[in-house]
């Protein structure tokens, strides 16, 4: 990166910490901070240029509904500040074009393209999702939305029923919803080998959640 650019992810970086410094929805500074880490990682083992997948997971979260009151003043405010840090005309269109295509609700619709950068930031906001965080990012925000636990009465949706959403599944049902299935839909080779790993961790935690839950110590 040179300076210029070091400067631009200097001051977008207190943006983000400004915008998220009071979330408690799972959109924290800490889970912006391992999201940069992991896109800096897959860059390196993809070897790809850092800048426009590190600022754009850095900005990833600032305009999501689940954060900001109002989106589109999140959105100027956002066009204001990448204006006002001289980030180029080229790199603003392909940062918002991953902020966009990221999320993962929009993705159920129907798939959306995105450019190899934007495939590495949502790796490692997938990423960011499971394993042992993964865990803990779950009930975290299943107590926020005051879900249940577990009710082993209530099956978890299956991917024919996505009509049926129902926010508030208990978070046992969102791994089967939802983060089991991150695993698939990784886009690097890099993130695929880190998302087994993981998806190791939560199968064992499930496993053992149920024992536990059935009492067979
Ligand atoms: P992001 O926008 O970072 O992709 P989400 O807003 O979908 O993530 O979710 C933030 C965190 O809250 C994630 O760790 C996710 O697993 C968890 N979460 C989202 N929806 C639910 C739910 N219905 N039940 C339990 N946890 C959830
Ligand atoms: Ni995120």
């Amino acid at each position: 990166m040179n300076e210029l650019q070091q400067r631009q992810l200097a001051a977008a970086t207190a943006y983000m910490q400004q915008v998220l410094g009071q979330d408690h929805s799972g959109h924290s500074v800490d889970h912006i901070q391992r999201v940069v880490r992991l896109t800096t990682t897959i860059c390196q083992q993809e070897q790809v240029a850092v800048f426009v997948p590190v600022l754009a997971a850095t900005l990833h979260d600032v305009i999501d509904d689940k954060v900001v009151s109002d989106v589109e003043t999140a959105r100027q405010e956002l066009r204001d500040f990448l204006t006002m840090q001289q980030v180029s005309v080229t790199e603003q269109a392909e940062i918002w074009q991953i902020i966009d295509r990221l999320s993962f609700s929009k993705n159920l619709v129907h798939k959306q393209q995105l450019s190899l950068n934007g495939q590495i930031v949502q790796d490692a906001d997938r990423l960011d999702a499971i394993g042992a965080i993964g865990i803990a990012r779950t009930f975290y925000y299943g107590g926020h939305t005051g879900a249940a636990m577990y009710d082993p009465a209530i099956k978890p949706r299956t991917q024919m029923d996505k009509s049926a959403y129902r926010k508030q599944s208990p978070v046992i049902n969102h791994f089967y919803e939802k983060l089991l299935l991150l695993q698939d839909s990784m886009n690097t080779a890099s993130a695929k080998k880190i998302a087994a790993q993981r998806q190791q961790v939560m199968l064992d935690f499930l496993a053992e959640f149920k024992a536990e839950w059935n009492g067979d110590v």
